[in-house]
């Protein structure tokens, strides 16, 4: 495999780079609850990662030695996902000093797998995953280790009993973004004098497995279990879709007729929820029949608040090009990386001025 060595100026350069992300900043300017802060266990704020990591990267590609990168994505499923893809493919560019081969895994492990076997062959520099679900790595990330390919997580975990297996991580809290979303809800039920009514959930789950979805759900379950009077009716997967978004909330439509609230674990799969409620004949929003949440906090989820349909959303930030790349920067110079990387979220709902915020939202 050939390696790069980057100058020591281009070094200096990077490590002097710290820029805040557009997205958290902003979010956080707007409101940031106590509870959306990074968690005391966050080494380092991800957000901090250079929104010009592409700094130094000019004078790697000056140098004539570009930095093959391999990134596995899950697929094309939500607008999150179309603009952490974007986030990679403008950071990764020759002009910036890479060359970036990107695979579209279609929510599917298995293809991931292949695409980082293909990439191992191909003797790339840099491996980046973000794993369609947390387990069943080991046998692939060993074949890395042995290769001597440097592999760095992004955005969803892997549960791996090594972490020697890979350089680091950067991504959302998903169990901290599950929480926010339980302590707001129990906020507005409360200004609305429904505290103490019996309230009556459904939740359109993400691909089951992936850390979106088991933190989200876990986080919400913490919170469910503080308050006696909220049930759980049922969960089912939308697959972070918005067909099947839909799909499930047709169907939970259809066996209960009570739902008070629905947690979608992302916007997509609120739009499709939307939809199927509409088409039930029944409202939904801050002055409907039900509650609808979700998260990601995409553009499109401030038009569906700002139509009156979603009632909040709870960020996941996708910007994650610039932090892997600073990551990468970081490696190439010999210096330490934080294991862990947590990115500061916020979160939006319809008593904010989101015309403002949307007109400035980076996704
Ligand atoms: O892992 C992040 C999640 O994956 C986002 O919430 C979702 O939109 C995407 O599919």
């Amino acid at each position: 495999m050939k390696r790069k060595v980057l100058s020591a100026l281009l070094i200096a350069a990077m490590t002097m780079a710290t820029v805040g992300c557009g997205g958290g900043q902003q979010a956080a300017d707007t409101q940031a609850p106590a509870e959306t802060e990074a968690p005391a266990e966050a080494e380092t704020p991800a957000d901090d990662a250079a929104a010009d990591a592409e700094a130094p990267a000019d004078s790697a590609a000056a140098s004539g030695e570009l930095i093959t990168v391999g990134y596995a994505q899950v697929g094309a499923e939500s607008d999150w996902r179309t603009a952490n893809t974007e986030s990679f493919k403008s950071t990764f560019t020759e002009e910036n000093g890479y060359k970036l081969i990107f695979d579209d895994a279609q929510q599917k492990q298995e293809n991931q797998i292949k695409a980082i076997r293909s990439f191992i062959q191909q003797e790339v520099d840099y491996i980046v995953v973000a794993p369609v679900v947390e387990t069943g790595w080991e046998t692939v990330l060993e074949e890395a280790k042995e290769a001597g390919i440097p592999v760095i997580l992004s955005d969803r975990m892997m549960d791996v009993s090594d972490d020697t297996l890979y350089e680091a991580w950067v991504g959302g809290n998903f169990v901290k973004e599950g929480e926010t979303c339980g302590d707001w809800l129990a906020t507005y039920l409360e200004e609305q004098g429904r505290g103490e009514e019996e309230i009556n959930m459904v939740t359109i789950q993400g691909t089951i497995g992936a850390s979106a979805q088991v933190g989200r759900t876990e986080g919400m379950a913490n919170k469910l279990a503080e308050h006696s009077n909220w049930k759980m009716l049922d969960m089912q997967s939308g697959e972070f879709t918005q067909a099947k978004g839909q799909e499930v909330m047709e169907s939970f439509l259809k066996s209960y007729d009570d739902i008070d609230v629905v947690i979608c674990e992302n916007d997509n799969e609120a739009f499709g929820a939307i939809d199927a409620i509409k088409a039930a004949g029944k409202t939904c929003g801050p002055e409907g029949d039900i509650i609808v949440v979700s998260f990601d906090s995409v553009k499109a989820a401030f038009e569906s608040m700002i139509a009156g349909d979603l009632n909040a959303t709870f960020e996941c930030n996708p910007l994650h090009g610039p932090r892997v790349a600073e990551i990468i920067q970081k490696l190439e110079a010999g210096e330490a990386v934080d294991k862990i990387q947590y990115v500061d979220e916020a979160y939006f709902d319809t008593s904010m001025d989101l015309e403002s915020i949307l007109a400035e939202r980076a996704y």
